[in-house]
């Protein structure tokens, strides 16, 4: 009897210690499921990769939360599944940051990748810096960018932070442009983004954030988003203040959706180069088309002559309902956006990434620098 009760102690002792003490990593609860990630003790920093956000989504369609919870625990060990992309060299892109590693890429793709101080819980209410990542809008991942050392320096410097990256739809899955498209398919992609803003609202807490204090931050194509955040908000409050690092709303410029319907554009050639004609079925065909078929014809309209930069990689102002129904420089001529604190500014010298002018690329041959100059606005 004795015995007996004290191996219930035991197991009840056992069952009560830290998941970070044990063998096995940290667990958080999540509107998508239990997920288990790692422990770094040498840096005092839990990590969970390839979190989904939302479900898998439809191809042009907005994405819609996990309803129905995965029994038992996910692992939350390795990161999900890129965003569709062209390789660097086909688009003439830059590389801005780590080298992109986007190898493994998949339309299912709405994972979202946190590192936290070892052990914060709900008691903790850290605030939480959210990095939206560059590339043009058509290429990037949230898995560029390891959050360890930000997040170690925040527990030395005594002002512990939890840091959260994410993927969104890319290029033509998230920015395609159509008279054809539905008002729900424009601009998925920033879509996504506000899907995944909501997602950490409702789960800041269980994984030791406030959600009151989040702040959003990007680079490039990050910071125009971000900009976009202030002027077409979510109805629902979802960040406290915002860090735009080397772009604006306001470049490369918004142009109407029926841009892309023009001869040449990127939706003409995709339609016709698919055989999905021009006509009103054309948006459904390109939509269920199976992405073998899709992404190799998709990604050739990323090259020129169709433009002389990737057409999917801005936004377009399409009706009410598509993210974007106005031009955000008229927004901001009428003071019509968020007024939350905000730190923007530019790299300094980052220009010189694009037009060769320093020293290192100036070294290099001319035909090293894929970028064709008229192209230099779209980043
Ligand atoms: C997660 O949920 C499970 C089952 O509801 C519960 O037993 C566990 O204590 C929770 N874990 C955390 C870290 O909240
Ligand atoms: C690729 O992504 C999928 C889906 O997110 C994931 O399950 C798989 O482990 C990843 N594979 C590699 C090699 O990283
Ligand atoms: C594609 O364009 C060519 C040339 O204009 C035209 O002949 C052809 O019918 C088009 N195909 C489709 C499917 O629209």
């Amino acid at each position: 009897m004795l015995l007996q009760d004290s191996f219930k102690f035991l197991l009840l002792t056992l069952s009560l210690l830290p998941a970070t003490l044990g063998s096995r990593g940290p667990i958080v609860n999540t509107t998508s499921g239990s997920y288990i990630g790692v422990h770094d003790a040498d840096n005092n920093v839990d990590v969970f990769k390839g979190i989904r956000y939302a479900s898998p989504p439809k191809r042009f369609t907005p994405a819609a939360p996990i309803a129905t919870k995965p029994e038992g625990l996910q692992s939350a060990v390795g990161f999900g599944a890129d965003c569709p992309q062209p390789p660097l060299v086909e688009t003439g892109g830059v590389a801005l940051g780590p080298p992109l590693q986007a190898t493994n890429q998949s339309e299912d793709c709405l994972f979202l990748n946190i590192w936290r101080p070892a052990s914060a819980s709900i008691e903790n209410k850290l605030p939480i810096q959210v990095y939206l990542h560059g590339g043009g809008l058509f290429e990037g991942s949230g898995s560029e960018w390891d959050g360890t050392g930000l997040v170690r320096r925040s527990i030395t410097t005594h002002k512990p932070i939890i840091f959260i990256t994410f993927n969104y739809r890319l290029g033509v899955l998230g920015f395609i442009g159509s008279a054809q498209a539905p008002n729900s398919a424009l601009n998925v992609g920033l879509q996504d983004q506000r899907r995944a803003l909501r997602w950490i609202q409702d789960n800041a807490a269980n994984f030791g954030g406030d959600a009151l204090r989040v702040t959003i931050s990007g680079e490039s194509a990050g910071a125009r988003s971000v900009h976009l955040h202030y002027f077409f908000p979510d109805s629902r409050k979802t960040f406290r203040a915002g860090i735009s690092s080397s772009g604006t709303s306001q470049a490369p410029g918004t142009v109407p959706c029926e841009w892309h319907d023009r001869p040449g554009g990127g939706y003409t050639i995709l339609s016709n180069i698919t055989g999905c004609g021009s006509g009103a079925a054309s948006f459904r065909c390109l939509q269920d088309l199976p992405f073998d078929t899709f992404w190799p014809l998709a990604l050739s309209t990323y090259q020129p002559p169709v433009g002389s930069r990737p057409p999917w990689s801005m936004v377009c102002k399409g009706p009410q309902g598509s993210f974007i129904d106005e031009y955000p420089s008229k927004k901001a001529l009428d003071g019509d956006f968020l007024n939350l604190p905000i730190i923007t500014g530019t790299n300094l010298n980052e220009g010189n990434l694009l037009i060769g002018a320093n020293n290192f690329q100036a070294s290099r041959p001319s035909s090293e620098y894929s970028i064709p100059p008229t192209s230099i606005t779209w980043i």
